[in-house]
Formats: structure tokens, sequence, C-alpha cells
């Protein structure tokens, strides 16, 4: 849902908290508060949507909401800084209690009420595990758990050091209530975990697909070797959901800067189905 009166209007969100997430400490978590109560209220996201983050005379860009649609009270954002990049660059310079401009949710986002009853396997890898973090707190809270089957949750990052969340994927691996398992392309002295690439240790664990939607966000690479297994193991194309990024400017279909074939990225999507996207090349599928 969009709950801004004007779209193009940011309000005005105070940094309430910084995570650094990994040990090049270039992936940091914003926990981002409302200036009023009213445009807490009104900013609903769903799980996979986004928000534009603002910085005043730097830019604006697209960033997935991390936190789930019932933490209530913030908006959480995981942000990669790259070298060369403007605002992620001076989003990593702020401090806790700076302000940024936050604009949205935008976007679809997985279409959870149509998924109760099912059972959702989640594959992430590296730093686009974000908006899948956000559909596993959803799917775990005590008011919702019951509405879905059984939760699988395959996350993959290139070494345990760039592993996000760390001390929540410790908490579900706890739990009883879902299977969580963490692989890294490269371990350590100190890491005891699996290691494998995504694709081969999904093949390996062969989560069911009877009843099952595949969620699956990571880099491009990822993707394409991710989505055969999943094929292979019966998912349907229309079963199989991702998540794209394109660079955007507005985020509400007005500039026609984030097309795809005959979609934009930030109203149609970002969600896509492989079933939508298997055809279009750009896509690399
Ligand atoms: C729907 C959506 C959701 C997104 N969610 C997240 C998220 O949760 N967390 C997050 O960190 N990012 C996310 N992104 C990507 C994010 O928007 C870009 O990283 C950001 O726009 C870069 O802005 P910048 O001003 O720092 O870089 P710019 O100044 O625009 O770019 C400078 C240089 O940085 C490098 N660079 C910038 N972006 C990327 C990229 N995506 N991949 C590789 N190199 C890049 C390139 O070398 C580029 O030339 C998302 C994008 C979309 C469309
Ligand atoms: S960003 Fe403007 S149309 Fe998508």
């Amino acid at each position: 849902m969009t709950a801004q009166a004007n779209p193009y209007l940011p309000m005005s969100a105070r940094i309430g908290k910084i995570t650094i997430e990994n040990d090049e400490k270039d992936l940091k978590t914003f926990r981002l508060v409302l200036g009023s109560e009213a445009e807490a209220m009104a900013f609903a996201p769903e799980c996979g949507q986004f928000a534009m983050l603002s910085l005043a005379g730097v830019g604006e860009i697209p960033i997935g909401i991390a936190s789930s649609p019932l933490d209530k009270g913030y908006v959480e954002f995981t942000v990669k800084r790259y070298p060369t990049g403007k605002v992620t660059t001076a989003l990593h310079d702020l401090a806790e209690g700076d302000t940024v401009g936050l604009r949205g949710p935008f976007g679809n986002g997985f279409p959870m009420k149509a998924l109760r009853g099912k059972d959702i396997v989640i594959v992430g890898g590296g730093f686009a595990f974000t908006t899948l973090r956000a559909t596993i707190r959803y799917v775990l809270d005590p008011k919702i758990r019951g509405d879905y089957g059984k939760l699988f949750v395959l996350y993959g990052a290139r070494s345990p050091g760039e592993l996000l969340y760390k001390e929540e994927l410790k908490a579900w691996q706890d739990r009883g209530d879902l299977t969580t398992c963490v692989t890294v392309d490269k371990g350590d002295d100190a890491w005891k975990g699996r290691v494998g690439l995504v694709p081969l240790v999904l093949k390996e664990l062969a989560p069911a697909a009877t009843n099952a939607v595949g969620i699956v966000c990571g880099p491009p690479i990822m993707l394409k070797f991710t989505i055969p297994p999943l094929l292979e193991l019966g998912f349907e194309p229309g079963d199989i959901l991702t998540s794209l990024e394109r660079k955007m400017t507005c985020g509400i279909g007005k500039c026609g800067r984030c097309n795809v074939g005959p979609y934009y990225v930030c109203k149609d999507g970002p969600v896509f189905s492989y079933a939508t996207l298997k055809d279009i090349p750009e896509n690399g599928f």
C-alpha cells in the first residue's frame, strides 16, 4: 500500500538504531522511526515491498523493507555500501539520531494472503536476503504462524562473516517450527556449519514441492542456478517467486526508468513469478 497522500513527498524518519551486520562493515541495518504516530500507522508495508530512502542534496534509492509488517513502531532496511555509491556511502556515514527521507511502501510484495495454507520454501543468497527476513519474521509471528504450512529456509553467503542477521538465524535454527539451513561458499577455522553453494545444498535437502511455493532472492548467478533444481523438485514456474532490482527514479510507475519487458519493476514488481520472467530474455534465466 502507498501510505502517503503525495507519494513524491518524503516523510522524515529518525534513525533509531544502526546494526553493523558483517565483518567488512559494508552492510548496516537502519531502524527508522517515523516522526508522527499517524505517519507510522499509515506506513503499512507488506512482505517483499520496498521504499525510497533519500538524503537531501545527495539522492534517493530503492531499498527492500527488512522488518516484518507486524513489527510496529519502526521499519528496518539493510543497506550495502558501494565504495563508489553516492547514497549508500552517505547513508553509512550517518549516526543514530540523524534523519533520512522515506517514501513508500511501494511495489507489489509477496502475495502472502494467496499463499495461506501452503508450505513456504525460502531460498536466499547474499544481502538480497533482506525481504526474505521480513517474510520469515512475518510467517513466524504467533498470530500468523497457523495460516501457513511448513516453513523451510535455506540461506547462503560467501563466507561466515558475510551472513546477515546472525543472532536471528541462530534463534530460527533453535526453533522446532521451521527448518533453517545456513551455508557458506567458503568456511573459516571458526565455522562449524555447512559449506556448499546454495543450489547444490537445495538439491541435497530437496524440500517437497507439493502444495508449496518457492521464494528465491539472491544475486543473478544464484537465481540462474537455483531455479532449475526447484523445477526438478516439481515446483511449477508459477509457484516460484523472485524479486528484481532495477535502477529506479519515481518508484510509482511514472518515469519509465525501471522496465523489464512490458513491466515496470517498481509497480508491477519487484516480485514476479518465474512463469512471468522466463520468456523475457534480458533476465538471463
Ligand atoms: C526494489 C529494490 C530493492 C533493493 N533493496 C536493496 C536492499 O535491501 N539493500 C541494498 O543495499 N540495496 C538494495 N537495492 C539496490 C540499491 O537500490 C542500490 O544499491 C542503490 O541504488 C545504489 O545507490 P548509490 O547511490 O549508492 O550508488 P550509485 O551512485 O547509483 O552507483 C555507483 C556505483 O555503485 C555500484 N552499485 C550501485 N548499485 C549497485 C548494485 N545494486 N549492485 C552492484 N553494484 C552497484 C556500481 O558500481 C555503480 O556504478 C534495491 C534495489 C531495488 C530496485
Ligand atoms: S521507477 Fe519510475 S517507472 Fe519505475
